[in-house]
C-alpha cells in the first residue's frame, strides 16, 4: 500500500528557533507507519529538521546569480530537502506569482532532484467557472513536466486559514477532476498523488482520506499545535 503523505506547512512560523526545535521534536513523536511525514518550515528553520523528511515553502528557479532574496532548488538540495511547496495560493496572491513561473520552478526542483508540491486552488464559487479555472491552472503549472515526479496538492480557497474546510463530498468530487484533467494530459498521470489542504484538523482529516480518497493531506494551522498534528498523523 502506498504511503500517505501528511505534509505540514509552518508558513512563516514559528517566530523563534527555540519553538521551532519544539515543534521538531515533537513532529518526530507522531508516527504512524502507513504515513509518510513532511515538514516544510520556513527556510531559516530547515536545517534543525535532522532526521525528519523535508520540505521547502517555495524555491527560485535559476541556479545562482544576482537574484537578491532568492533561493535555489539546488541550495535547498544541501540541506537535505527532497520537498518544495509551490504555487501555493498565499505566493500567488501576495507576492504576484504567475503560473508560469511556478511551473519554470516546478521544472527547476525537479532537475535538482526535488519533488514539487503543486498547489491547485479555487477561487470562485461558480461550479463552472471553478472547473475551467482548475483546468487552466494544472495545464499551466504541469506544462512539460512529468508526472511522476510530482504531487498536487488542492487547496480551496475559502477553506485555507478560514476554519472553514471543504465539504468531503466537494473535495471527493475535486479529486476526481483532477483526476481525469491530468489522465487527459498524459496516462501515466494516473498514479500522481493528489492531496487535500485547507482547515484540516485531527477531527476532519480522516475524510477526506477515507471519503474522498485523497492521498495525503496538507496541513496549515494544525501542523504548528502538537497535539492535534500528532493525532492527524496517528489518525489516518
Ligand atoms: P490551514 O490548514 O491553516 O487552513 O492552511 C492550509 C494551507 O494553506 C496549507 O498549505
Amino acid at each position: 500500500m502506498k504511503k500517505i503523505s501528511v505534509i505540514a506547512n509552518w508558513k512563516m512560523n514559528p517566530p523563534t528557533k527555540k519553538e521551532a526545535e519544539n515543534l521538531f521534536s515533537e513532529a518526530k513523536k507522531a508516527k504512524n507507519k502507513n504515513c509518510e511525514l513532511i515538514i516544510c518550515p520556513p527556510f531559516p528553520f530547515l536545517y534543525l529538521g535532522k532526521g525528519l523528511s523535508l520540505g521547502a515553502q517555495d524555491c527560485a528557479f535559476q541556479k545562482s546569480g544576482s537574484l537578491t532574496g532568492e533561493v535555489s532548488p539546488h541550495m535547498l538540495k544541501q540541506l537535505s530537502c527532497n520537498y518544495v511547496i509551490l504555487g501555493h495560493s498565499e505566493r500567488r496572491r501576495t507576492f504576484g506569482e504567475s503560473f508560469d513561473m511556478i511551473n519554470k520552478k516546478a521544472k527547476a526542483a525537479i532537475s535538482s532532484g526535488i519533488t514539487p508540491i503543486l498547489c491547485v486552488s479555487e477561487e470562485t464559487k461558480d461550479e463552472l467557472i471553478a472547473i475551467d479555472e482548475i483546468r487552466e491552472q494544472i495545464q499551466a503549472i504541469t506544462k512539460k513536466i512529468s508526472f511522476s515526479k510530482i504531487i498536487i496538492a488542492y487547496e480551496p480557497l475559502f477553506a485555507i486559514g478560514t476554519g472553514n474546510p471543504c465539504p468531503t463530498y466537494l473535495a471527493a468530487k475535486r479529486r476526481v477532476l483532477i483526476k481525469s484533467i491530468i489522465s487527459k494530459i498524459n496516462q501515466r498521470a494516473k498514479d500522481t498523488p493528489v492531496l487535500y489542504g485547507g482547515s484540516v484538523d485531527e477531527k476532519n482529516c480522516k475524510e477526506y482520506i477515507e471519503e474522498a480518497n485523497f492521498q495525503g493531506l496538507l496541513v496549515g494551522s494544525s501542523s504548528l499545535d502538537p497535539k492535534k498534528f500528532k493525532k492527524i498523523v496517528e489518525s489516518i
